[in-house]
């Protein structure tokens, strides 16, 4: 385990992403600082920081929604900094943003069917959407609007899934969920996290480092703690970086 704000890794090659040096800002005020992180093919990270720590900006910056002006991305190996959508899903990177991630005028059915659109692996199915989330099949012909917290976050994922990405950013998939549901998702994402590498940023600490093997703590835009989460868990610095 590492606690500096320099270079990061795994010690793998097989990086399905890989973040050196990202520098982010809005107008003057930077946000991220020279961030490096890596994940690997078969594996899953998580992200942590408190309020304003700059994570929902690192997934932004990966997804080209905000433009770094430093630093690269790469995915699958090939260099993407501020790539298009359309070229980023091609590269098989599924993204569930924070906020407005379905559409509320439109039925659970409709969301799913948008999702499955311009997926070009072409194997994520709405079977095994509604097999993975089957209170979304109970409501199919529901507006999205009218979904609970929970089962929007739901959708989200599973329309996200209908790419069959091989890596999917999820930002704070269980935030504004009723606690019951909460543990609900975390058996989904557990799930999910076997099957394909998930990039997680989550409030529940516990939750995200059951989801992923490695974490990064990020602070004011730097990172500032990084290792295996059986190690992060029990970092004695770790909730002084998270308090709020
Ligand atoms: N579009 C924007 N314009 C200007 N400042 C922004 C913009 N978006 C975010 N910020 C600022 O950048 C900083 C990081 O915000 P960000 O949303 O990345 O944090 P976060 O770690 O995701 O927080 P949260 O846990 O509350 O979601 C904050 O100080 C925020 O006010
Ligand atoms: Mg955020």
């Amino acid at each position: 385990m590492k606690q500096s704000e320099g270079s990061t890794s795994h010690g793998r090659d097989d990086r399905v992403l890989d973040v050196r040096g990202l520098c982010t800002r809005y107008g003057t005020s930077q946000v991220l600082f020279n961030v490096d992180l890596h994940v690997p093919s078969h594996g899953s990270v998580a992200v942590l920081g408190r309020n304003g720590a700059g994570k929902t900006t690192l997934l932004k910056s990966i997804v080209g929604e905000v433009k770094p002006f430093r630093g690269a991305v790469a995915v699958r190996g090939r260099e993407c900094t501020a790539a298009h959508t359309e070229q980023l899903v091609r590269l098989g990177l599924g993204y569930v943003p924070q906020d407005q991630a379905v559409f509320g005028g439109l039925t659970v059915a409709e969301n799913l069917r948008v999702g499955a659109m311009g997926a070009p692996r072409g194997s994520g199915t709405m079977d095994q959407v509604l097999a993975m989330f089957p209170k979304l099949g109970r409501r199919l012909s529901q507006r999205a609007a009218t979904l609970s917290g929970g089962e929007r976050k739901m959708l989200a994922i599973g329309r996200a899934l209908l790419s069959d990405p091989a890596l999917l950013l999820l930002d704070e998939p269980t935030e504004g969920v009723w606690i019951a549901v909460v543990e609900e998702i975390a058996e989904r994402l557990i799930a999910l996290a076997q099957t394909r590498s998930v990039l997680l940023v989550e409030q529940h600490v516990d939750l995200a480092l059951r989801v992923a093997d490695y974490a990064y703590v990020l602070e004011r835009g730097h990172i500032v703690l990084h290792g295996p989460s059986d190690e992060i868990r029990h970092h004695p610095d770790l909730y002084r970086y998270l308090a709020p």
